[in-house]
């Protein structure tokens, strides 16, 4: 039986309907651009989160592009970001002209180093961003705590619903970066992102970065760009935002019998399964293990039907895009060997048990068999 890696056909089944009904009621109205789902989304999202502002953008991209924006970072500015992350994390430092300065991972929860952090400050340094990998939050006190002053603005592209001791991912730092990218915990049906922050003046500031800097019709104190959340997108998100605790919940019990099932095949001493650490509320946006021969095992998988992934098989300081930031290979050691033993297993909430001891069987044949 194949296993898919993530079918978000399931998900959209039960809730077809009210979709639907959505789609049409935006449709009806022509209202695209902002306006009242927008605005719903952003004060419903905002609770959800526990934040006081919630600012609905074009993209986890463009989360973090206009935080940064925010924050003015340009020419000259550095910004300490992991290297072990996702494309856009380091993309929008260099876009903006700055110079992303790479640190390593912990080995345990994958994010940010606090010791890496500690180093890579200088006095050029104009914000910090940890990303919440995976789903599970990064050690954000000692980030807070070596980052000072300076603006520390969290990569929740993959963390919607965690918390860190209590506290939601998004709240934690002067800013956070959402994305609605269709596989994330809450996805959309097409790109769409938010940021949120407790300061009534960043939301303003950032309303007006995503028109085009516009403080009022056709005035542009700044330049900003279009970086506007869809009306539609928005509408769609309103009827998954309160499933999406439960979607979490089931990630979380997946991941749970997961355990159970590979102590079960003997395995947990081969595998390094994901460390739910403590007061941190992984909700596995991706189930990450660390596994030997992880090449072989990932084509084993895929021969057997088994949906798999690597997150991510080259570290951000190595691509070829940065080779002008003279990193090397053994810079960062910790990221660069996470991305030779990492694979992302299927965990979507709506994944059976069979389907789940068919993964643990296909895993326990190939380790059994060579
Ligand atoms: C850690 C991280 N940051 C940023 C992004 C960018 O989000 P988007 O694809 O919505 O632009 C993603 C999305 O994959 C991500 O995983």
């Amino acid at each position: 039986m194949p296993v898919p890696l993530l079918d978000l056909k399931r998900q959209y089944q039960p809730m077809r309907e009210e979709i639907l009904e959505v789609i049409d009621r935006v449709c009806d109205s022509q209202y695209f651009i902002l306006g009242p789902e927008v605005q719903a989304f952003e004060e419903e999202s905002a609770a959800a989160i526990d934040v006081a502002h919630a600012v609905g953008v074009s993209s986890g991209t463009d989360a973090l592009l206009i935080a940064l924006m925010a924050l003015e970072v340009g020419a000259g500015d550095e910004v300490v970001v992991p290297t072990f992350t996702f494309f856009a994390t380091a993309g929008v430092v260099s876009r903006l002209g700055a110079r992303p300065v790479f640190v390593d991972i912990d080995p345990v929860d994958y994010c940010m180093d606090p010791k890496g952090l500690a180093a890579a400050i200088g006095p050029r340094t104009k914000a910090v961003i940890p990303v919440h990998l995976f789903g599970q939050a990064a050690d954000m006190d000692a980030i807070a705590r070596i980052a000072g002053e300076i603006p520390v603005v969290e990569d929740c592209a993959q963390s919607w619903g965690a918390d860190y001791n209590g506290t939601m991912t998004g709240g934690l730092g002067a800013m956070g970066a959402f994305s609605f990218f269709p596989s994330k915990n809450l996805g959309g049906f097409g790109d769409g992102g938010l940021v949120t922050t407790k300061s009534p003046e960043r939301a303003d500031q950032l309303r007006e970065l995503r028109m085009h800097g516009q403080s009022g019709p056709y005035l542009h104190p700044t330049v900003g760009g279009n970086f506007r959340l869809h009306a539609l997108q928005a509408a769609i998100l309103r009827v998954k935002l309160p499933r999406a605790q439960g979607w979490v919940d089931g990630r979380r019990s997946n991941a749970h019998r997961y355990l159970g099932l590979f102590e079960e095949a003997g395995l947990t001493d081969v595998l390094g399964l994901p460390a739910a650490v403590d007061g941190r509320g992984h909700t596995y946006n991706q189930y990450v293990v660390r596994a030997p021969r992880r090449d072989d095992l990932l084509a084993h998988l895929r021969a057997q039907g088994v949906g798999c992934a690597v997150y991510y098989p080259l570290p951000l300081h190595l691509q070829p895009c940065f080779s002008e930031l003279g990193y090397g290979e053994g810079d960062l050691p910790i990221a660069e060997q996470a991305s030779r033993e990492v694979l992302a297993l299927p965990v979507f909430p709506e994944l059976t048990v069979d389907e789940q001891r068919e993964v643990v069987a296909a895993v326990s044949d190939f380790y059994r068999s060579g």
